[in-house]
């Protein structure tokens, strides 16, 4: 080899490795800046203002929304309408409803019992959840939900639904309950998608407000199983139980922090709860409700096992009321073992229903107890529907709740 080929070689060598080393930098860098890029058009989820609370004047509404059934939007049509109506009917009335009883009660949240869509109308699950929450975004009010047995009929699966929801603008949905949530001995896998509660505080500027003066636990009612054989709907399982009776045990424990707080006026053993599901539990079918307010036009279409849910929430002792959608044309509150179990009343046009009854909503209101001269816990719970007709039609209003038939 010649001197002169020695550095030709040397020199095609040295040149190799600068191209490299330049090559690896600018990689280096522009992949930095890419992501520098994509950080800035990340779109961060909208927080409501947290934490829930009573309003000053003591009170905190919670809209129910049962029963969505939200499909492709403008090219859905409505079922169950009278054929004058049916021309010029889809699920944009859904939408316009949502919007109304939104700017009629104007509530401090609100929470979906499930069926939000209904999946085998829905093309891409993620664009009709955009439709069924918008009008919620939009108001910028803090909104929960849960699965029923259709939502995943679509493109995504429970959890992915579950997931996405709980990203969505002022959310609070959670796919299951965060760490450090749950008692000592939190189960290690909890059933379903979509178990977790949320504690409304006290009235601003109050005693109580940076307690919990009001629990809500939001439930998987699950969608469909087979059971020895036969098919059947979904149920809350013992590991969902199991965590309830663990976040209920905290809680009574934090009322007596609360009951040292307020000293002389104790409050009840336990601070109310409701409870948010979409499948009716088997007693409100065969056992004897002790009351009725509202209609119970259908059998209801529970699972044909029984998890003990009823006996759950009679031991824990805090559960007051519970809400469920599921059987569109029931929409009464019925009494059973010291707790009411409400159904919201189908709300979607695309959802099966009755022609000629018009959808509806529940709201529900809880009222604080007035001390000397600031706001407690809670006092009362109340209930009413709303129909979407002309007047928005308020009917059934009820007391579900009172502190002083439970003290
Ligand atoms: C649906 O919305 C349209 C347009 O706002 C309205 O004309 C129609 O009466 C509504 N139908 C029902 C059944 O509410
Ligand atoms: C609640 O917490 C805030 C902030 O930590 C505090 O300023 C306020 O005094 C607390 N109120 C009560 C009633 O404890």
């Amino acid at each position: 080899m010649t001197s002169q080929q020695q550095i030709w070689i040397q020199s095609f060598v040295y040149v190799t490795l600068i191209s490299l080393c330049l090559y690896s930098l600018q990689t280096l860098i522009s992949s930095k800046l890419l992501l520098a890029d994509l950080n800035n058009i990340i779109i961060r989820k909208k927080q409501p203002s947290l934490p829930l609370c009573f309003r000053s004047d003591g009170t905190f509404k919670i809209l129910q929304v049962a029963d969505m059934h939200y499909g492709n939007g403008i090219t859905t049509r409505c079922r169950d309408v009278l054929a004058t109506e049916f021309d010029y009917c889809s699920d944009l009335n859904t939408t316009r409803f949502l919007k109304r009883m939104i700017e009629a009660e104007k509530p401090d949240f609100i929470a979906f019992t499930g069926d939000n869509i209904f999946g085998t109308s829905a093309s891409d699950a993620a664009e009709s959840l955009f439709e069924v929450f918008g009008p919620v975004i939009e108001s910028k009010l803090p909104w929960a939900a849960v699965l029923g047995n259709h939502d995943q009929e679509s493109t995504m699966t429970r959890e992915e639904l579950m997931s996405f929801i709980s990203l969505m603008d002022y959310s609070l949905s959670q796919p299951n309950p965060s760490a450090g949530n749950t008692d000592e001995h939190p189960p290690t896998h909890i059933d379903g998608f979509g178990n977790y509660n949320l504690q409304v505080f006290g009235a601003l500027g109050s005693p109580l407000a940076n307690s919990s003066v009001l629990n809500l636990y939001f439930l998987d009612s699950g969608d469909r199983a087979i059971v020895d054989g036969i098919r059947t709907y979904g149920w809350i399982k013992e590991s969902q139980l199991l965590w309830l009776r663990g976040v209920s045990k905290k809680l009574q424990g934090q009322t007596q922090d609360s009951n040292e707080i307020l000293g002389t006026l104790p409050l009840p053993s336990a601070s109310p709860s409701l409870a948010f599901f979409h499948i009716p539990i088997p007693e409100i079918r065969k056992g004897p409700l002790e009351a009725i307010v509202g209609e119970y036009r259908e059998y209801a279409a529970c699972s044909s096992v029984n998890s003990g849910v009823l006996q759950n929430f009679v031991s824990m002792g805090d559960v007051k009321a519970v809400f469920i959608g599921h059987d569109h044309t029931n929409d009464f509150c019925g009494y059973l073992k010291g707790i009411w179990f409400c159904y919201g009343g189908v709300f979607g046009y695309h959802g099966y229903g009755r022609a000629g009854l018009p959808r509806r909503a529940r709201v529900i209101l809880m009222e604080l107890e007035k001390g000397n001269k600031e706001w407690m816990g809670v006092e009362r719970i109340k209930t009413w529907k709303r129909y979407d007709d002309e007047k928005l039609s308020k009917v059934d209003e009820q007391v579900l709740w009172d502190i002083g038939s439970s003290r």
